[in-house]
Parts: structure tokens; sequence; C-alpha cells
């Protein structure tokens, strides 16, 4: 048993050194919700979503990260890390509370940062 164990950590090291992640392998999804048009409603709980088209086998080699970005700069992180293979496509999150606007997009990063459109983050009706 030890030696199936070690005999597997091994196959593992070794094949990560003969496969280093080379340019091809950095995934790139496109975020499709949300998208131009898209509103959000503070407090509310809302599905980010994103493309898994041409996901790397390998997967991916970065845990994932939602940031609340406005003006291009991530300002509130939105999710803990999470793995972007096994989300497959998609993460519940609560949209924080922040001054109502019309120009708030999402980040998602992976292997690197991708930015979605811009949306619309409203104040709940009271
Ligand atoms: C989020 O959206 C994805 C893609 O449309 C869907 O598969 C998933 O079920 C949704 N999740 C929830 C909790 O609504
Ligand atoms: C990933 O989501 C798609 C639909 O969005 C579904 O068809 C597929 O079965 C899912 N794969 C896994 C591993 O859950």
């Amino acid at each position: 048993m030890t030696t199936l164990l070690v005999g597997a950590i091994t196959y593992f090291a070794a094949s990560s050194v003969a496969a280093p992640l080379s340019p091809l392998d950095v995934w790139d999804p496109t975020i499709t919700s949300p998208v131009t048009g898209t509103v959000w409603i503070i407090g509310t709980e809302v599905n980010v979503t994103w493309s898994t088209d041409n996901i790397p086998p390998d997967g991916v080699s970065n845990g994932g990260h939602i940031y609340l970005a406005k003006e291009e700069d991530a300002i509130i992180p939105l999710s803990s890390n999470f793995d972007l293979v096994t989300a497959n496509g998609s993460f519940i999150v609560t949209v924080p509370v922040v001054v109502p606007d019309s120009d708030y997009q999402i980040i998602l990063f992976g292997d690197s940062g991708n930015i979605g459109p811009s949306f619309t983050i409203v104040a709940p009706s009271s």
C-alpha cells in the first residue's frame, strides 16, 4: 500500500516536471453573466457565469477568484479561492453594499484575469 502511494506521488511529480505549464495552457474564460444590461440588487445572491469552452485538460494552475471591479480596478473580492474546474462555469455570490452605479464589472481570476462588460448595481427597493 505504502509502495503504491509513493509510486503514485513519484509519478505525479515526474509528470508535472515533464509537462510544464505552457502559454497554451493559460485559460481565459469569457464571462457570460453579468453582461451589459444585467442589473444586480445589493444584498441578493447572483450567479456569476463564464464559458467553459477550451478548458485545459490538465486543469487550471491557480484557484479561481471573483472580484467586483469599477473602472477596471478590482475593488471587492466576491469569492474565496475556489476550484475553477469543479465550479464548471458558475459561482453564486452575494452583491455587496456599494454605491449604486452602472459601471461595475466582474474580474474572474484564474490563470490570468479576465474582465467582463459593465453592468449595473442598484439598491434594494424599500
Ligand atoms: C448558475 O448558472 C449556471 C449556468 O447557467 C447554471 O448551470 C447553474 O445551475 C446556476 N446556479 C444556480 C444556483 O442557479
Ligand atoms: C458542466 O455544466 C454543463 C452545463 O452548463 C453540464 O452539461 C455538464 O454536465 C457539467 N459538467 C460537470 C462535470 O458537472
